[in-house]
C-alpha cells in the first residue's frame, strides 16, 4: 500500500454531506454492525473460519462488509469496513479470540501495572501500519468493489473501551478488574490510554490512506463510568483523536475526514462531545431525539441514531411509529441527522424487518 489507490468517484455522498453539516434531500441512513450474524450470507460466507481470520482475509472481509449494501440496494447509504475494534490490543501484542456465541476473550488480560505485561506494551513501539495492514488492504479492496455506490466507514474502538477489554479480558457486567484500575492505579491507567490514543490516530489515519471516507470511533462502553469518571479516563482521549487526526491526515497529504463519536451511555457527556472537533455525535437510544437535536444545533453538530435495537424484533406498525417519531424530533430530517439505530443490530432480526426500517426511514425523510 505504498502509493494512495485511485477509486471510482462516489455517487451518492449524502452521508458526508450529512456529516458536515449541509441540508441534505434526504436522510442518510446505515446501521451498526449491518453486516453481521442477522444475515444468513454472513454466514455463508465466514463458513468454519475464525472470525479474526474472516478479518486478516481481504477477500472475505471485503465480500461481508458489500452483504448489506448488495441486500439493501438504493435503501442503505455507507458501507463499514467488516473488522473489529480488538485488533488494536492484537497489534500491540495481547492475544485476544472470538469465542463463539461468548464473544472476545483475552487469555492474558492486563493485571496489574506492576506486572511485566503491562511494561513490556508500555515500552512496546508498536507499528500499526505492519501489525494492520490486513485493514488497510481490505478497506482498499471494499473500496474498489463499492465502485462509488456508498462511502465506506473506517472505525477503531476508544481508549476507554479498548482498556476495558484489555484489564477485563472480555466483557462484564461489574467491571471489577478495570474499576479496581481506575480507582487504584489511575495514573497507570491513563498511560495506557495514551497510549491506545495515539495508536488509534495512527491507525485511523492509515485507514484514510487505504480509502475510509469517514471514521467512527465506538466507546462502548462509556456508559460504565461516572461524569467525572468520564471526563477523567474517556473523554480526553476522544478529544486526543479528533484533535491529532486532521493534523496526522494533513502530513500525510490527505483530505480531512468527517469523525463520528458514539460514546454509548454516556448522555450526560452530550453537551461536552458536541465541543469537540468530531462532526457527528452518535446517540443511544436513551436520549430523547428533540431534546438532543436542541443542544446539536447549538453547535451545528450532526447526530446520529437512535432508535432501539429492539424495535426490530416487534411489528412493522411499531417500526413506522418509531421511525416517525425519530424523524419529528430529529427537526423532520433536514439537516443534522444520519438515521441509525442507537446500538448495533442484534442477533435474529429477520433482515426483512430492517430493509422496512430503511424503507420507512426514506418514506419519512425523502422530499
Ligand atoms: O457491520 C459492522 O458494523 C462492521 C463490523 C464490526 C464488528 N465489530 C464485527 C463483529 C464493528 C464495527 C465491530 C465493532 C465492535 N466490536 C464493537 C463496538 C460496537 C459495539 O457493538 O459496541 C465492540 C464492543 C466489539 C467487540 C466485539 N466483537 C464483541 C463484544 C463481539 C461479540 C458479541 C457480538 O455482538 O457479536 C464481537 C464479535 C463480532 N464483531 C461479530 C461481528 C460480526 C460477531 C462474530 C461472530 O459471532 O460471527
Amino acid at each position: 500500500m505504498a502509493e494512495q489507490a485511485q477509486f471510482t468517484p462516489l455517487k451518492n455522498d449524502l452521508l458526508l454531506r450529512a456529516a458536515r453539516g449541509e441540508k441534505v434531500e434526504r436522510v442518510p441512513v446505515w446501521v451498526m454492525r449491518q453486516a453481521g450474524r442477522y444475515l444468513p450470507e454472513y454466514h455463508e460466507a465466514k463458513g468454519s473460519k475464525d472470525f479474526f481470520e474472516c478479518c486478516r482475509n481481504a477477500e472475505v472481509a471485503s465480500t461481508i462488509t458489500l452483504q448489506p449494501i448488495e441486500r439493501f440496494t438504493g435503501l442503505i447509504d455507507a458501507a463499514i469496513i467488516f473488522s473489529d475494534i480488538l485488533v488494536i490490543p492484537q497489534a500491540m501484542g495481547m492475544e485476544c479470540i472470538m469465542l463463539d456465541k461468548k464473544g472476545p476473550h483475552f487469555p492474558n488480560p492486563l493485571r496489574s501495572p506492576d506486572d511485566q505485561q503491562y511494561k513490556d506494551i508500555m515500552a512496546r513501539d508498536v507499528d500499526v501500519k505492519k501489525e494492520l495492514d490486513y485493514v488497510y488492504e481490505a478497506i482498499t479492496v471494499t473500496r474498489r468493489k463499492l465502485e462509488g455506490r456508498v462511502p465506506l466507514i473506517g472505525f477503531c474502538g476508544a481508549p476507554w473501551t479498548l482498556l476495558c477489554y484489555m484489564i477485563e479480558g472480555g466483557g462484564s457486567k461489574i467491571f471489577k478488574e478495570v474499576k479496581t484500575w481506575i480507582f487504584k492505579y489511575g495514573d497507570a491507567a491513563k498511560e495506557m490510554l495514551q497510549k491506545i490514543a495515539e495508536l488509534c490516530v495512527e491507525y485511523l489515519a492509515l485507514q484514510v490512506v487505504a480509502g475510509a471516507q469517514l471514521v467512527q470511533i465506538f466507546d462502548s462502553w462509556a456508559g460504565e463510568l461516572s461524569p467525572s469518571s468520564f471526563k477523567q479516563f474517556a473523554l480526553p482521549y476522544l478529544v486526543y483523536i479528533c484533535d491529532n487526526l486532521p493534523n496526522r491526515l494533513r502530513e500525510l497529504k490527505q483530505e480531512v475526514v468527517p469523525m463520528t463519536v458514539f460514546a454509548k451511555g454516556a448522555w450526560y457527556a452530550l453537551e461536552d462531545l458536541c465541543k469537540t472537533n468530531y462532526n457527528v455525535i452518535g446517540l443511544d437510544w436513551l436520549h430523547d431525539p428533540a431534546q438532543a437535536y436542541e443542544i446539536a444545533q447549538k453547535y451545528g453538530k450532526t447526530l446520529q441514531g437512535n432508535a432501539d435495537p429492539g424495535v426490530l424484533y416487534g411489528s412493522r406498525e411499531s417500526i413506522t411509529a418509531v421511525v416517525e417519531e425519530m424523524t419529528a424530533g430529529f427537526g423532520g430530517g433536514k439537516q443534522g441527522w444520519i438515521a441509525n439505530l442507537g446500538h448495533g443490530i442484534t442477533p435474529f432480526v429477520n433482515p426483512d424487518d430492517l430493509k422496512f426500517y430503511f424503507e420507512e426511514i426514506h418514506r419519512c425523510t425523502s422530499r
